[in-house]
């Protein structure tokens, strides 16, 4: 071998060992807490349509803006590697006359995004999000139900220091009046605001409450809120919200200042976060989207849904790793002294490990040439209950856990195997 090795592009990351397992419980946590709430699985592919995203997400965020991995196929389309779920799904419904299904449509996901960021702990550029998204309901049930849900699995991922906050953003109507209301106080203020806050007062002036910069934090203090100006509508749903939230026993803080850095949302937001997460502290947020669906050429129709990222809840939970999975058989080889035909041991050895895995005996076969010795090592590491040696005259059975053993006759290896763990 000669020359550099490759190593996974920056942020990124390869997925091993317990961090492997780790996922396995995140996912069937998730599945049956969310499929548990009448929630089906839904997966949609990698790349889209970007125009998807530009109209979806909105052109003025910086996930359009900065963050998409474009690129031209083949036949000159623009493609882009999804970098959220919520415009998929919706394009999924439309494509799928889901609408004619009764509503709400309750669709989870588990899939990988990508977004071009600044890479560091917590963030990354291919990123795994479990989502939830209802569609055709604009009942503030629907809302409380699915913040409920994502509190529920957080809390059973053992995430630590879990904060939540809640808004609302109110309807079309009032925040296209209120935009222009924010749009004066931030010109009025333009000398004390950061270069990024004052360049999209035209395009995205919700924004200026997410900057950390000195002066826009103190001209933000004293801005219009959206929140004491929503219309009787508006303000009634999220009453409700935050009624049934009070129920269900969530706990939750009003916080006017919270926008999301995607543009489809409509009255209720909110976001998760861990204290114990450092910078990178959003474990998981959304929100209502009632006029997403008609914007990407669909019938009118409600949406509410959230996603949450499964590094970040990896990394402040501390769910039970899973148990691993134990080996019922080790299939090995006893080559003995001469000159023993290979491969016709290797035959029968085969022959026991199929008949084995065919009877649901979990079952694995020595396959590195190892000597008897490393043999019974390597079925030690792999935690098995019983080694079958397979020899020119027969096979010796062991039994690890007694230490006993007794030779059979290969063909009965199985069946003896399995009387013993039926025994148990
Ligand atoms: P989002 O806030 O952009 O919302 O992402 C949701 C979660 O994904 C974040 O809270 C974070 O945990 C995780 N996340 C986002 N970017 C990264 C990254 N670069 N590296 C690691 N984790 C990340 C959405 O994506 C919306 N689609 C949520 C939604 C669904 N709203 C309504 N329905």
């Amino acid at each position: 071998m000669s020359g550099e090795h490759f190593k996974a592009p920056r942020g990124t990351y390869d997925v091993l060992g317990e961090d492997a397992a780790a996922r396995v419980v995140f996912e069937s946590k998730a599945r049956a807490i969310l499929e548990g709430a009448g929630y089906e699985r839904i997966e949609t592919p990698a790349f889209e349509a970007t125009e998807l995203f530009a109209r979806g997400v909105g052109v003025s965020t910086d996930i359009v803006q900065k963050e998409m991995y474009t690129f031209t196929d083949g036949s000159g389309r623009s493609l882009t590697l999804r970098p959220e779920g919520t415009a998929p799904v919706c394009r999924a419904y439309v494509e799928h006359g889901m609408h004619k299904a009764p509503q709400p449509v309750k669709l989870w996901y588990l899939s990988n995004f990508f977004r071009y960021e600044r890479a560091q702990k917590g963030r990354f550029r291919e990123f795994w999000q479990v989502g939830a998204e209802a569609l055709g309901s604009d009942d503030p049930a629907v809302d409380a139900e699915s913040i409920a849900l994502l509190g529920t699995l957080l809390e059973e991922m053992g995430v630590r220091e879990v904060r939540l906050r809640l808004s609302s953003l109110g309807g079309a109507d009032s925040r296209a009046s209120y935009r222009e209301r924010l749009q004066k106080h931030l010109r009025a203020n333009e000398a004390d605001l950061a270069e990024e806050v004052r360049e999209r007062i035209e395009l995205n002036p919700l924004r200026a409450f997410d900057s950390a910069h000195e002066g826009t934090v103190a001209a933000m203090r004293d801005a219009p809120r959206l929140l004491d100006e929503l219309d009787p509508a508006d303000a009634d749903h999220f009453a409700e919200v935050q009624a049934l939230l009070d129920r269900a026993g969530v706990r939750y803080e009003i916080d006017p200042t919270l926008v999301r850095g995607l543009d489809y949302y409509t009255r209720t937001v909110f976001e998760f976060s861990s204290d114990a997460l450092g910078a990178q502290s959003g474990v998981g947020g959304g929100g209502r989207y009632d006029g997403l669906v008609e914007q990407l050429g669909g019938p009118a129709t409600p949406g509410m849904g959230w996603a949450a990222g499964i590094e970040r809840i990896l990394l402040a939970g501390s769910a039970p790793a899973a148990a691993s999975a134990s080996v019922d058989l080790y299939v090995g080889l006893d080559m003995g002294e001469g000159d023993v035909a290979r491969s016709a041991l290797s035959l029968a050895a085969f022959g026991v490990l199929t008949e084995a895995r065919s009877a649901g005996l979990r079952a694995c076969m020595e396959m590195a040439g190892r000597s008897l010795k490393g043999q019974m090592r390597q079925a030690d590491r792999v935690g098995a209950r019983y080694v079958a040696i397979v020899g020119q005259d027969g096979t010796v059975l062991k039994d690890m856990q007694d230490g006993g053993q007794e030779m059979l006759d290969t063909d009965t290896v199985v069946h003896a195997a399995l009387r013993g763990l039926r025994d148990l």
